[in-house]
């Protein structure tokens, strides 16, 4: 049925989690099992409190998610995303994710509704800088002010251009999936519902329970993102036979 859909839908936006590049190696923040905010409080690593009062926690938190980032690489899944966009079928990804994975994989329209922790920027100057920076332990501009990651923190609000394009997006999906998000963070919670709002369907891809499911069209539990994408794959070249 999925793969009817994305074959007739003129419109397809997708929404990801952290769920989706799980199986690329990187954790996510609330699975029951191994989330991150099982065992930190990401207000003590990854706020703007953190950043000005635990400042080397925050470092050395930051430090090993871009460790752990290098370590790692998209999955077949994100690959699939990228041949559909280019065959025509999802006209934009909408990631909560700041791995960068998406764009390394093929994806071309991708919002990055969190920012990005492929780079850091001056709190003073602003100035950009690759984040492996940080594995030198190396966090000083060369105008003096500390480097932070690009990501947006607990405490701070979206890019008004990112939001603007995710919020354009959902408006216009006539099929909007959901993969791997446990959908408790707003504003992105909210783009399912508007897109449902606008007539659109919604196909929700999740390991555990979401905070949306009531309103989803199909719910997919308990079966992982990259298996489901295969199958969706394998019923997309029966239908183009
Ligand atoms: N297949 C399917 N679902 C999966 C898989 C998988 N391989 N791996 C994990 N999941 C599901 C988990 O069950 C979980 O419900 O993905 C969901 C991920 O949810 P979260 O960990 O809450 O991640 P996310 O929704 O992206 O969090 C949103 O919170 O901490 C902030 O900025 C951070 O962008 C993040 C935001």
């Amino acid at each position: 049925m999925l793969a009817k859909w994305l074959l007739n839908s003129d419109y397809t936006v997708v929404l990801t989690g952290a769920g989706m590049s799980t199986e690329s190696g990187l954790p996510d923040f609330r699975s029951a099992q191994n989330g991150l905010w099982q065992k930190k409080n990401p207000q003590q690593l990854a706020s703007t409190h953190a950043l000005e009062h635990h400042r080397d926690e925050f470092i050395s938190f930051y430090q090993y998610r871009i460790r752990t980032l290098q370590q790692c690489q998209p999955h077949a899944g994100h690959a699939l995303l990228a041949e559909w966009e280019k065959r025509g079928m999802i006209q934009s990804i909408i990631t909560q994710n700041v791995d960068g994975f998406h764009q390394r994989a093929g994806s071309e329209n991708v919002i990055e509704l969190h920012g990005s922790l492929r780079s850091v920027h001056c709190q003073r100057c602003h100035q950009v800088y690759e984040s492996d920076i940080y594995l030198r332990d190396d966090f000083t501009c060369t105008c003096g002010g500390f480097l932070r990651p690009s990501v947006v923190l607990f405490g701070e609000s979206l890019s008004m251009d990112a939001m603007e394009k995710a919020w354009l997006a959902a408006q216009q999906a006539k099929l909007f999936i959901v993969l791997g998000s446990s959908l408790q963070v707003s504003p992105a919670n909210q783009l399912p519902l508007i897109a449902k709002r606008n007539g659109s369907k919604l196909v929700i891809v999740n390991m555990e329970p979401t905070e949306l499911d009531e309103w989803a069209d199909i719910v997919i539990h308990e079966r992982k993102i990259g298996d489901v994408l295969q199958e969706i794959n394998k019923e997309l070249q029966k239908e183009r036979r």
